[in-house]
């Protein structure tokens, strides 16, 4: 295993056989190194502040720090972003790698040498092919390019076709554009001269093969656009005709086994710093949008490439912001086209954000047209959320017309259904109530329609908990008391987390009180199930765990929700103590009242959802004995309820 070196630190700094299983030990070893300080200070300058450390994010463009490191649990936490993690995580997140790829960045560091998993004959075969694939790519890659600035014909006919459209040779160079002759063989020769054989250039889409003896360049008399992975490997090219009558205009490489279209996006190696720094994404339909964007200054831009967005592009995007927004054509069949791809980004969580061109411009055109600062001006001014957008399409006639006016609020709450927070849901519903001068009870009650609907279509496992607990099903109490358990749970672990080495008495822990306290009941949350488990079987062995041993050792989910629930900010703002001397009480100094108060408080909540279901139960019974049965339980129920509520000075009625 080589590993190169770059001078700069932030790219370059490995290349080349990237899919290999690293050993288990090697991991370990490089966890075992890493310093969560030392890391970050590579990309951030970090300023001590007590125990922890404090920066500016590396992920916003933000004006004060709200960026921290906490090196005693090894982690970093940044609240403008929301990102949390281990030093993997960061080095991921801010140079947008894979696991693997930060494992071996870590690994070149610390001087740790890669040691690679044994691998089965068909495992190393396919890297092989792979690895073979990418190396006769940026071969082609090269060629076109030099032909371009070289020769003659590139010269004359592809240099100045780019010229002609305006590309400077910065953003020639930047996106390793080149240039096909006008010929058959033209490919073909150069490559066999360099010992590629056809069974590899077929493959890899750039030799089209009819029969034993026809065969041709793909690429002929075209300009190349490379499209390239996020880490900048070649894996594909779109070229372009320069022929008025010539079809297709685009010509695109088929699919490989390293080029599979809807997993990639033209441009985004060239933009992910720049998605980073301004947390957002424009999206546009094709490579000289890209391009063009790129000219006018904007560079956290990609592009589909003429096809639908796909789930597995949104992805890529959020590695680097939650942030999207599309840049539509001005032309009526692209944003009927595109609706389908705000929902899909709506789906995934990410917020997204639209900006329209006039008729008969794209972004490419229009950017030309107006020059750098009057398009950014346009960008800025033009942006409008998904409501907004969805309703203006309908505004224009929807005034007069009652009949698209209902349309218009269908379309907009059919997008708000597809949201997976229901927080967020519950904001955007408020807003376009406003903004349709609506009752808000009236999207309530539609967009209720929509989930229930959705719920039922959809197999029960596949359901997660945000869905389930929506609290407009119709048992509506059941599932909010769903909804609170959550809350309640999570405050528990929190809790566990936070303070579980507290001591209450002598010798007797919090952590020992809660798990007591809790040891017959079983948490309704997955994530909080999982760690609530890990506590109780280290305990079982006779050890204590704690938050710094679940970061570095659980699954990544548990690991999250570790960091979030172990950095939250609940503290009142430190300045009442220096600045007022005012002691502002600290939820530590009565953790015993805060403890007991919570759990009687999960308990009293999952008491009062057994009362619900008991009584649902009770509906369906006719045999005499099993009515009596169920309500001496409910009887016993609401007793505890009762109990419980004493404890937590709540009355409530009967
Ligand atoms: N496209 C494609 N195959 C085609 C046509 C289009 O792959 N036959 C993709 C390309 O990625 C192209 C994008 O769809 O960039 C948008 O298509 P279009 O609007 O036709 O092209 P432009 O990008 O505007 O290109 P140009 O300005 O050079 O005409
Ligand atoms: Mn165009």
């Amino acid at each position: 295993m080589k590993l190169r070196i770059g001078s700069s630190r932030r790219k370059n700094y490995l290349c080349l056989k990237s899919e290999h299983l690293i050993s288990n030990q090697t991991i370990q070893l490089v966890k075992d190194a890493m310093d969560i300080e030392e890391v970050v200070s590579d990309f951030v300058t970090l300023k001590r502040s007590g125990s922890t450390y404090k920066a500016l994010s590396p992920f916003t463009n933000e004006k004060t720090p709200s960026f921290y490191v906490v090196p005693s649990k090894g982690i970093f936490k940044d609240f403008s972003s929301g990102k949390g993690g281990d030093a993997i995580t960061f080095v991921m997140e801010v140079d947008g790698l894979s696991y693997t790829e930060a494992i071996k960045y870590l690994a070149a560091k610390y001087g740790i040498e890669i040691k690679e998993e044994e691998q089965t004959d068909e495992a190393l075969e396919e890297q092989n092919k792979r690895e073979s694939l990418r190396i006769v790519l940026n071969f082609a890659k090269e060629y076109f390019s030099d032909l371009l600035i070289n020769s003659e014909e590139g010269k004359s006919i592809g240099l100045s076709y780019f010229k002609e459209r305006g590309f400077t040779d910065h953003q020639i160079k930047k996106f390793e554009l080149g240039y096909s002759l006008n010929k058959w063989d033209g490919f073909l020769k150069v490559a066999l001269e360099n010992a590629y054989n056809e069974e590899l250039l077929e493959k890899a889409g750039l030799l089209v093969v009819k029969d034993a003896e026809k065969r041709y360049d793909r690429f002929r008399g075209r300009v190349i656009f490379p499209i390239h992975n996020v880490s900048g490997k070649v894996v594909a090219f779109g070229a372009r005709t320069l022929k008025k009558d010539d079809k297709p205009k685009y010509l695109n490489s088929p699919e490989s086994e390293v080029y599979h279209k809807s997993k990639v996006l033209y441009g985004l190696y060239q933009a992910k710093q720049g998605i980073r720094q301004n947390d957002n994404c424009y999206l546009v339909e094709g490579y000289t949008d890209v391009i063009s964007l790129h000219q006018s200054d904007i560079e956290n831009v990609v592009a589909s490439s003429g096809t639908s967005l796909t789930a597995d592009q949104i992805k890529l995007i959020s590695r680097f912001s939650s942030n999207i927004t599309v840049l539509f054509d001005g032309d009526k069949a692209g944003i009927r086209a595109s609706l389908r791809g705000i929902d899909m980004i709506l789906e995934s969580g990410m917020n997204v954000r639209v900006v329209m061109f006039p008729e008969g411009e794209d972004p490419d055109s229009y950017s030309r047209k107006l020059g750098t600062s009057e398009f950014k001006k346009y960008l800025t001014d033009n942006v409008q959320d998904f409501i907004a957008f969805k309703l203006g399409l309908y505004s224009a006639d929807a005034e007069r017309d009652p009949l698209l006016r209902a349309e218009a609020i269908k379309e907009v709450v059919q997008s708000i259904s597809i949201i997976p927070d229901p927080i967020k849901r519950a904001v955007y519903l408020k807003d376009s109530a406003n903004r349709l001068d609506m009752d808000e009870s009236v999207l309530i009650a539609e967009l209720n329609k929509l989930l229930i609907g959705k719920r039922k279509s959809q197999p029960k496992e596949n359901l997660n908990v945000q869905e389930v607990s929506f609290p407009s099903e119709p048992d509506t109490a059941t599932k909010s008391h769903t909804d609170l358990i959550h809350i309640q749970e999570r405050e528990t672990i929190r809790l566990l987390l936070n303070y579980g080495r507290q001591e209450l008495e002598e010798d007797y822990l919090l952590y020992h009180y809660l798990l007591e306290e809790l040891s017959d009941i079983e948490f309704n949350t997955p994530i909080f199930k999982e760690i609530f488990s890990l506590f109780q079987e280290e305990h079982n062995k006779g050890r204590v765990v704690d938050s710094k041993d679940l970061i570095r050792n659980g699954s990544s989910a548990v690991k999250k929700e570790v960091i979030d629930l172990t950095t939250e900010r609940r503290e009142v703002s430190p300045v009442w103590e220096d600045k007022y001397k005012i002691h502002v009480p600290h939820e530590k100094d009565f953790l015993d009242h805060t403890v007991y108060q919570n759990i009687t408080r999960l308990k009293r909540t999952i008491v009062q959802r057994l009362i619900e279901e008991n009584k649902e139960n009770l509906k369906g019974v006719t045999d005499h004995s099993e009515v009596e049965r169920l309500i001496d339980i409910q009887q016993r129920l609401k007793d505890s309820e009762m109990e419980l509520s004493k404890v937590l000075g709540v009355v409530i009625p009967r």
